[in-house]
């Protein structure tokens, strides 16, 4: 069973994470940087100004009720703080966090250790909570609702279920995506925190906070060039920033000016406005492959080399949000923005749709 969780561990690479990461080279400077790096505090959490005061008032009532919190859900994009969040809330309410994801809970059985196994109050964090099986899912429901959990003994005929009473413990699930997660789990959650991406502003003092605790030195300027370059996602802001320091210590004198940030980002292929080579691959396949033509999901996954998904929750809402991408009913189509960002221009007669913007 100790395989599916984790106790006060939040070090180990994340699926989202995991692409970058060796396997076999242990723990990485980026996981243990990032671990470092993680508010814990909801006051060191910077940004997402409405969801943090509307958790803040549920945290404080809690604990004024001594109740443990509601369950909690958080959605939106990778590396934009679900994570960060869950452990938040144990901390703030002074209580154990176990962590386990939907595509590692194979079985009931596995769910239900887990939650036999929890301290009263005790936090347990769901990552892709959407990833659940539905015959896990259906264990949780009598769990979140009435701390039960209905277990079923023997095989065959002889098969009985017993029903057993839980501690009073508070779900925690992140999703890339509220509409993947089924309608009657969505429900059992009393709070649903919408994680957007962060401005230039709040992704710039992310970069000044994680700049003062790695110790580097970086000047108001330079954390503002790679907070403009860092997709509105603190989780690549962070990794810019690492990028950028060991561009200056190697070509500069270690100090991250305005000029060294821009050098060293463009060095590493970030472009004005932070995409990096996968979403210039996507933008060059909707513009030149296919001519500004609508291209479906899975045509345009394949023509990049990621999975859907992967383009849906990480790739496309920044595309979306600086308007060079736009959805249509027959696929996904590139705006005038687009052709201008790569240089060249639409081909006349191209689809209504490419041309709105
Ligand atoms: N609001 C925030 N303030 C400061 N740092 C943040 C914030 N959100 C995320 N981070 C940083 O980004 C990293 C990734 O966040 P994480 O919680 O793992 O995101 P998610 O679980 O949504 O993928 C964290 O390690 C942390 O350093
Ligand atoms: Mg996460």
């Amino acid at each position: 069973m100790s395989g599916s969780a984790r106790r006060e561990v939040l070090t180990e690479p994340e699926p989202d994470a995991a692409r970058e990461v060796d396997p076999a080279a242990g723990p990485s400077e980026e996981v243990e940087d990032e671990a470092g790096l993680r508010p814990r505090r909801l006051e060191e959490f910077v940004g997402q100004p409405d969801l943090v005061e509307h958790l803040d008032i549920v945290l404080q009532a809690a604990r004024g009720r001594r109740q443990p919190v509601d369950h909690l859900l958080f959605a939106g994009p990778p590396g934009l703080g679900k994570t960060s969040l869950a452990g938040i809330v144990a901390t703030e309410m002074g209580v154990g966090l176990r962590v386990t994801s939907g595509p590692v809970l194979a079985r009931a059985g596995d769910l239900a250790a887990l939650l036999t196994d929890l301290q009263p109050g005790d936090v347990l964090f769901i990552d892709e909570i959407h990833r659940l099986h539905r015959s896990v899912e259906e264990i949780l429901y009598p769990a979140m609702e009435d701390a039960k959990i209905d277990i079923l003994i023997g095989k065959g005929p002889t098969a009985r279920s017993i029903r057993l009473d839980l501690p009073r413990f508070t779900l925690v699930g992140a999703t890339t995506r509220t509409g993947l997660v089924a309608g009657p789990l969505r429900d059992r959650f009393g709070f649903v925190g919408r994680l957007d991406l962060y401005s230039p502003a709040e992704l710039e003092a992310i970069v000044a906070r994680s700049a003062r605790i790695l110790g580097v030195d970086v000047e108001p300027e330079g954390a503002r060039r790679i907070a403009e370059r860092s997709r509105g996602t603190p989780r690549i802001a962070n990794r810019l920033l690492r990028r950028v320091r060991d561009f200056a210590e190697v070509r500069g004198d270690g100090r991250i000016s305005a000029v060294t940030a821009a050098e060293g980002l463009d060095l590493f292929g970030i472009d004005q406005l932070g995409l990096d080579k996968v979403d210039r691959a996507i933008l060059d396949a909707l513009c030149r492959r296919f001519s500004g033509h609508p291209v479906g999901l899975t045509t345009l996954a394949q023509c990049v080399g990621e999975e859907p998904d992967t383009i849906e929750d990480a790739y496309e809402p920044y595309l979306l949000q600086q308007g060079l991408i736009q959805r249509t009913p027959r696929g996904r189509a590139p705006t005038a923005r687009a052709w201008a960002h790569l240089g060249a221009a639409p081909p006349s007669g191209q689809a209504p749709e490419a041309a709105l913007f």
